[in-house]
């Protein structure tokens, strides 16, 4: 089935920039951002000097995703430091750029906490922002080696479940590497089954109503010369009807300490899918990304968004935010429901994969294990 309709691989490279990197002296002190919102038809780097400029690029999903936005939020704290801004408020503007993403205040905090225990230690405010930066950049590594433990671990599940390779993958919004300082989570899987000749294809959803699949997923599925193929996201039930999905592979913004998942919206009903035709649907995440003080999901915040999303349809140039850009697809003044994530419950979970390992079937106390294990290095 669709065979015909396979996207040919137009590439073998990775993204031609750097999702994220930190600008110096004379250059800056800047973080500079690979601009998704211009993705795929432009490859244009976003340079912010100053916090309130990276938290509009964080609002307007200049820059996104759990693992970049920890990096983003670390990055923006140093910078803050460097430039002898007010470190609280900083801090706090970062922190609640957006509320999902427990990756975030993560970051702000880690790059915060080195600063102000410098600072503590008597180094001077110079010194103390340096530390910050240093803190930024081992987080960025670290990030980068979770990548590809968690290939390494998702690859290994695949093979575990679903013997002899030749897989349909199904994956939903963006998780490579644009969304991390390596590979990504759930898309670094389907990137180590592709190097490992065991990915037939990869289906991507195309992610209503920003797009996230088809402007990032398949770019990034492109230029790593991967056989993907696009879909609309309500064209994924009859994909499992016919059987040709053989494992859903999705990212996580906030794991509560229960195993619920908070993911782009449109990944519970994936799972709910996938559970009626008892397909594998895997959540591939770093133990950075599980927050053992949030118990269960109904108690993760879920960011709305505004309706114009919506209500407008976007281009390559994607408007977000309430920006210009779309076309409208509404009445003028249709009221629009629109949450960017949606929660999926621990029972509709096969398998977390972390960088610690994998936890199935999905438990608290399995999940509390590997974050300690985590904690230990
Ligand atoms: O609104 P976004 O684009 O930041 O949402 C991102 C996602 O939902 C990803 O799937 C998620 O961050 C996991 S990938 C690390």
């Amino acid at each position: 089935m669709a065979d015909q309709d396979a996207q040919s691989p137009v590439g073998i490279e990775p993204p031609a920039l750097p999702s994220i990197r930190w600008a110096g002296l004379p250059e800056g002190p800047a973080v500079v951002l690979l601009d998704q919102t211009r993705l795929p038809a432009e490859e244009v780097e976003l340079l912010c000097t100053d916090v309130p400029a990276l938290v509009r690029a964080i609002q307007t999903l200049a820059v996104r995703g759990a693992p970049l936005l920890g990096i983003a939020g670390a990055y923006g704290v140093a910078l803050a430091a460097i430039r002898g801004d007010d470190m609280a408020e900083a801090s706090g503007l970062l922190e609640l750029a957006r509320p999902t993403a427990v990756n975030l205040g993560y970051g702000v905090r880690r790059a915060a906490g080195a600063y102000w225990a410098a600072l503590d230690r008597g180094e001077g405010a110079r010194r103390a922002a340096a530390v910050a930066l240093a803190e930024a950049e081992a987080l960025h590594r670290e990030d980068a080696e979770a990548s590809r433990r968690m290939a390494r671990y998702g690859l290994a599940l695949l093979e575990e479940l679903l013997p002899g390779g030749g897989h349909q993958l199904l994956t939903h919004c963006n998780s490579g590497a644009l969304v991390s300082g390596g590979e990504g989570t759930a898309f670094a899987v389907a990137l180590e089954a592709h190097r490992a000749g065991q990915l037939r294809r990869l289906w991507v959803d195309e992610t209503r109503p920003l797009l996230q699949g088809a402007r990032l997923t398949a770019y990034e599925a492109a230029r790593n010369g991967m056989a993907y193929s696009l879909l609309t996201d309500n064209a994924a039930g009859s994909l499992f009807a016919a059987g040709e999905v053989d494992a859903v592979l999705i990212g996580a913004d906030r794991i509560a300490a229960d195993g619920s998942v908070a993911n782009k919206v449109g990944s519970y009903p994936l799972a709910v899918l996938a559970q009626y035709h008892h397909v594998p649907f895997i959540v591939v995440a770093p133990t950075t990304t599980v927050d053992l003080q949030t118990p269960d999901g109904a108690s993760i915040v879920v960011e709305q968004r505004p309706g114009r999303e919506v209500t407008e349809l976007t281009s390559s140039r994607i408007g977000v935010g309430g920006e210009a850009g779309g076309v409208p697809v509404a009445p003028l003044g249709t009221q629009a429901y629109n949450p960017a994530f949606d929660i999926t419950p621990p029972e509709l979970i096969t398998a977390i994969v972390t960088e610690e390992g994998a936890v199935s079937p999905v438990t608290g106390v399995g999940l509390a294990e590997l974050c300690a294990r985590s904690s230990q290095v």
